[in-house]
């Protein structure tokens, strides 16, 4: 039985103060989880005093990012090791807010601030890499946007990402990667995957670590939904076989809906 992880992404919001507020509100309501696993994952600049609030609750911390690299001029990057020295478990890499050409706004998008920062499959199988390295648990994000959904490319996609993210990691690293299975469309827009082709697709991705590496390791890797994952929809997307768990954005900003998705996962 794999443990279900439930994971909140905050992206760019929250102060130290107001993080330091959510983190006390999780910490009473679910410091003690153990039939779950509870991550939140702050802005860089709130990891180290959420870290050391969350000291001694079951509750995990994850970084958004990191960079390959362990030390020299980089600047504005972050190393593995300055991860595990704010006290962070686990690192998000690959997210489809981080993927994407350089500097180009996907046709996909009114918002022209989504996927500009570059991010490609290599870069997210050097940072897999860089993180296993350091001791941190990568929660590697893959998923299709809504043109290749249209396009009907959807499996060979999340396929090929999962495949590249995994390049030349080692069958006992590769156990410990967490992926994310969040289709582009769904996030952050409330339009929800249905639960049976999340299933499928969280499917797909698990058939691809069983090609690399066999169904043992296939059956061990956890794999995630994600994308407008809220109280009311978390029930039914996790009881699904191939969802281990949720990486939440918008709602696991609000302690009372995390909760809600944390106690849907037990
Ligand atoms: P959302 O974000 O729950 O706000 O859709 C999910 C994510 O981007 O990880």
């Amino acid at each position: 039985m794999r443990k279900k992880i439930i994971a909140g992404n905050w992206k760019m919001n929250k102060t130290i103060p107001e993080a330091i507020a959510l983190v006390k509100e999780l910490k009473a309501l679910a410091g003690g989880e153990t039939a779950v696993d509870v991550v939140v994952v702050p802005p860089f600049t709130a990891l180290y005093p959420v870290a050391q609030e969350l000291k001694g609750t079951s509750i995990g911390v994850g970084a958004q990012n990191l960079f390959w690299k362990a030390s020299g001029a980089y600047t504005s990057q972050i190393a593995p090791g300055f991860l595990v020295d704010a006290g962070a478990q686990y690192v998000l890499i690959g997210h489809s807010e981080t993927r994407g050409r350089f500097g180009v706004a996907e046709p996909d998008f009114d918002d022209d601030v989504l996927r500009l920062f570059g991010e490609s499959d290599s870069t997210v199988n050097r940072k897999a890499k860089a993180a296993l390295a350091a001791g941190l648990i990568p929660i590697v994000c893959i998923g299709e946007t809504l043109a290749e959904r249209k396009a009907g490319t959807t499996d060979a996609v999340v396929s090929g990402q999962t495949e590249r993210a995994l390049a030349g990691i080692p069958a006992a690293d590769a156990a410990k990667i967490i992926f994310a299975y969040e289709p582009v469309w769904a996030i952050g827009t409330g339009e929800v995957c249905g639960a049976d082709e999340a299933d499928r697709v969280c499917g797909v991705v698990r058939a691809s670590v069983a090609k690399l590496f066999g169904a043992g390791t296939a059956e061990a890797v956890r794999i995630q939904y994600g994308g407008s994952m809220k109280p009311d929809n978390a029930k039914e997307l996790l009881s699904k076989p191939n969802i281990d768990g949720g990486l939440i954005g918008g709602a696991s900003l609000k302690a009372k809906d995390f909760v809600a998705i944390i106690a849907a996962g037990r």
